[in-house]
Parts: C-alpha cells; sequence; structure tokens
C-alpha cells in the first residue's frame, strides 16, 4: 500500500460515533483504551527519547510541579516524577489513566477533558503534550496558559515532516481508515509546518516560543511486535475499523519484513518538532519583575539542580540571578571569604542577616534567614532579631545586631563610637572590616532582589516558624502557594 498523502496518527479525539449517550471528549477511549496494556508496553516506550529530551529542555526537576496533557498511559508523568516533579496527568482515556495510576500512585492522575482542566489558575510550573494538543485543538493552549504560572512552560511536540523522514514507512498503516478520517489527521498535524506552530502559540498569549530539537525513534524486536504497537493506537483503530484486525495485523507485519535488518531491530526514525513557550507574567505576579532566561547557562542550570536538590523548589532569587549566576556567585564567594575571616558561626550570621535585612524592610532574606537562625537558636530569638528586640542575645551577638543594623540603615550616620562594642566583644580591626564588609554585601544582594520585585517563595511560609512569619510585617509577601489562588 503506498503512502499517497501527508497523513500521521493523531489523537484520537474523533474517535467513537457521537450520540452514542457520552460526551464527545470520552470517545478516544474506544481507540486508544482498547488494549491499553500493549498500548503501555510496546507503543508508549518508543516514545522515550521524545520525553527524556523535552523535560531536558524543559529543566524539568526536583520541585517542578507538572502537569502532562493527554497523558496516555503516563509514562511521562513517571519519568517527571522520577526527576522529582509533583507530576499530574489527564487524559480522555480511562483504561490509559488505569495504567498511569499504576505506574504512579503519587501523581494526580485524572480522566477528563483537555479542553477544560481540572485544576486551578497557575497550578503548574510546567506544562507537557506529547503529540496531545493539535492544530484542531487550539483552544487547549488557553487552558494550559490558565494553569500555568505566570513565566511558566508549555512544552508540546507534534509531528513535523513525516513524508522525509526516513521512518515514514511505519506510520502508513494508519492511511488504512476512511478517507475523511486520513484528511482530518493531516489537519491536525499542521502545526509541525514552518512557522504555524510558532504563530499559534503566540496567538494564544505564549511568549518567547522557540522550536527545539527533539530526538523520536521507533524500534521494534521484530515484524509482528510491530503491528501489535500501531494497532493498539488510535488512529491504528480507525484502521482497523475500516480494513479489519486481522488483516491490519498482516499488512502492518508484511510492510515491517521490508525494513527488518539482520541481528538489529527495526527502526524507524520520524521527524518530530518540539514547541517551547512561556506564559506571559504580567509586572507583579512573576517571580520577579525580570522575565526568567529561556535558555539557561550552564552556571544557572546547576544553581537550579542544587535548589532542586537542596530545597526540593527553585528560589525566585535565583530564577532572577539565572540572567548572571556568574556574578552572584562571585558575591557568595566574597561572603564567604569575609565571613570566615570574621569567624562568623551560622548563628552570627543569621543575626547579621535577620538584622540588616529587616533594617531594609527586605521581606525575602528575613524569612530565608529568620528560618535559619530559628533552627540554629530558637524562633522567639529569631522573631526577636527582626523586630528590633535584643534581648535574648548575648553582648556580642548584640553588638553584632546592632552595627548590622546601623550600617544598613545608614552609613553615613555612624560614628566611632558604634564601632566601639564590635573591639569589646573581641573583634580585630580585620575582623570589623570583614564583618561590614559581610552586612554590606547581604545588602547589595537584598537591594538588587527587591528592587527587581523578587517575591519570596511561596514555600518560605511553610517551611518558617510561626513567630518568625508573624515579625516579618514589612517587604512582599510571599508568594501564593498552590491551591491558595
Ligand atoms: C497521540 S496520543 C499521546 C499519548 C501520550 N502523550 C504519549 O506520549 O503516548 C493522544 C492521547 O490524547 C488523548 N486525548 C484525545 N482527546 C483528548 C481530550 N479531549 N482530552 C484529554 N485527552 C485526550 C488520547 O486518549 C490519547 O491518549
Amino acid at each position: 500500500m503506498a503512502m499517497s498523502a501527508v497523513a500521521v496518527p493523531t489523537s484520537g479525539s474523533d474517535i467513537g460515533a457521537p450520540g452514542d449517550g457520552q460526551p464527545q471528549w470520552r470517545l478516544p477511549d474506544a481507540g486508544w483504551g482498547r488494549k491499553a496494556a500493549d498500548a503501555a508496553t510496546l507503543h508508549e516506550p518508543q516514545n522515550i527519547r521524545e520525553y527524556v529530551a523535552m523535560h531536558q529542555h524543559l529543566k524539568v526537576g526536583g520541585g517542578t510541579r507538572l502537569l502532562d496533557v493527554a497523558c496516555g498511559a503516563g509514562l511521562a508523568v513517571e519519568l517527571a516524577a522520577a526527576r522529582g516533579a509533583t507530576a499530574a496527568g489527564i487524559d480522555a482515556s480511562a483504561r490509559l489513566v488505569a495504567v498511569a495510576r499504576d505506574r504512579s500512585p503519587e501523581a494526580d492522575l485524572r480522566v477528563g477533558d483537555m479542553r477544560a482542566l481540572p485544576w486551578a489558575d497557575h497550578a503548574f510550573d510546567v506544562v507537557t503534550s506529547f503529540r496531545g494538543i493539535w492544530g484542531t485543538t487550539p483552544e487547549v493552549l488557553d487552558e494550559v496558559r490558565r494553569v500555568l504560572r505566570p513565566g511558566g512552560l508549555l512544552g508540546l511536540t507534534v509531528w513535523g515532516h513525516v513524508k522525509a523522514s526516513p521512518g515514514a514507512w511505519a506510520l502508513r498503516p494508519l492511511l488504512w481508515a476512511q478517507a475523511s478520517q486520513v484528511a482530518h489527521q493531516a489537519a491536525m498535524n499542521s502545526l509541525g509546518k514552518p512557522d504555524v506552530g510558532e504563530r499559534l502559540l503566540t496567538e494564544h498569549g505564549f511568549e518567547a516560543v522557540r522550536r527545539v530539537v527533539v530526538p523520536f525513534v521507533w524500534e521494534f524486536a521484530d515484524p509482528e511486535s510491530y503491528a501489535r504497537a500501531v494497532a493498539c493506537t488510535g488512529p491504528g483503530y480507525e484502521a482497523i475499523q475500516a480494513i479489519g484486525e486481522e488483516r491490519f495485523l498482516h499488512d502492518a507485519a508484511q510492510l515491517a519484513a521490508e525494513h527488518a535488518r539482520d541481528g538489529l531491530p527495526l527502526r524507524a526514525e520520524i521527524n518530530l518538532v518540539g514547541f517551547i513557550g512561556r506564559a506571559p507574567a504580567p509586572a507583579g505576579t512573576g517571580s520577579s519583575f525580570l522575565a526568567e532566561p529561556v535558555e539557561l547557562t550552564p552556571a544557572a542550570a546547576a544553581s537550579y539542580a542544587d535548589d532542586s536538590a537542596e530545597l526540593g523548589y527553585v528560589m525566585n532569587a535565583t530564577r532572577l540571578w539565572a540572567h548572571d549566576t556568574e556574578a552572584l556567585e562571585l558575591l557568595f564567594k566574597a561572603l564567604g571569604r569575609v565571613s570566615r575571616t570574621a569567624g562568623l558561626s551560622i548563628r552570627d550570621r543569621g543575626i547579621l542577616v535577620t538584622a540588616a535585612a529587616s533594617t531594609l524592610g527586605d521581606s525575602y532574606c528575613s524569612l530565608a534567614w529568620g528560618g535559619k537562625l530559628a533552627t540554629a537558636a530558637s524562633a522567639q530569638l529569631s522573631a526577636g532579631v527582626l523586630s528590633g528586640d535584643d534581648s535574648l542575645l548575648d553582648d556580642r551577638e548584640r553588638a553584632l545586631s546592632r552595627w548590622a543594623r546601623r550600617a544598613a540603615a545608614d552609613p553615613n550616620a555612624t560614628t566611632a563610637a558604634d564601632v566601639e562594642p564590635l573591639r569589646e566583644a573581641g573583634f580585630s580591626e580585620a575582623q570589623i572590616l570583614a564583618i561590614t564588609a559581610y552586612v554590606a554585601l547581604r545588602v547589595a544582594f537584598s537591594s538588587v532582589n527587591d528592587a527587581l520585585g523578587a517575591v519570596p517563595d511561596w514555600q518560605l511560609r511553610a517551611g518558617t516558624p510561626e513567630a518568625v512569619l508573624a515579625a516579618v510585617t514589612f517587604g512582599r509577601a510571599p508568594a501564593a502557594g498552590p491551591g491558595s489562588s
């Protein structure tokens, strides 16, 4: 059977006969869910290169709140969770979602219609869809934008120039469906054409839209397993409805046999296109006033990974400084050096940072370091320093907190007498310089974060003692967490 037109497997959204009592969006289950175990084990693992590449492009990692739209049997959800993401997925096929739940019991997996996503606004950092959103379902893009946080990323894949692909033969059985279905598949497959996907995503409000390289190869042990893997897809089912299952399996296996290779698996490399777009972040609603870089430098990617490993999420300050992670590293190197010269313990640094940050009105560092000081000392002591009450500090610590406030509030208003308590506490001249530099460098860090609107991470609310939270009555409020919008 010759390949006469550009037609490719589709989401199968229109499979089934309307009017049989169930909503239209449930109909894909007839094709995709019919042989769910085959789809999960023979078909879906073929797409693994695509999942890994897109997760890498989207920097999916620890703490990423990710939704996979048209998640099928949930292999992509499982892989995202393996990278540390908090994963969710939705698919119209109840039988595929059952497999996805079996694979990822922790994930939030729902049977439903991608045109009406059952999640709150801004619930996700990343939304993926692997060959699930098509030219015929543009309204889904509005739903995706709604559930993405401002600045969050959409990554979707669609078929590219299939006819020019070395593995085009592997999609040929899908042309054995009725002509009207083949025509519909071709209509769905328009996004991969030059500029079409970019235009559609931009029209639906996404920014910084770009194409990315996505490897896609199907490999099969033998012609029979190939035939079964294609038969369990939605468009495969359309072809089976037209010519019958027995003939479909026979003809597909025969087609594949023409491509068999001695000692090697059958291999079909197919051109796939990936798009990445960013949900707009109106001023004051993103992680800061600056848009997050779409392409991370290796240093920025490493700092995201460090945050994820250490905290389970990427701090908004890290996202802001991703525009020049090296500058931040230099700043922290200098902080480390002066801290060592001054001989500052974690508790000393907590006192200096909370005293300076609260003087500046910087809620972000006050919360982050208020929590650390609470751990190193106590929540009451930390809340006290944040509110200007040093009664739980000893004389040496009091010298530190008072000097931090003086230097941060107005360095031109200090006097020689202000330095004296530091000497009395036993600090040398070199250490006093180092302590002052430590405060000044923290002021620089706070100033950049505050001036550029870095929003304290919502996770700080959960991880910070009540007394400390209550003491931070100034600065920008922490971001709203999931479920609070
Ligand atoms: C080409 S498959 C892709 C599945 C999966 N993303 C993968 O990588 O294998 C398309 C999927 O879209 C689902 N689907 C079709 N229409 C849908 C709708 N309106 N809402 C949710 N899922 C839908 C089908 O059930 C099917 O699992």
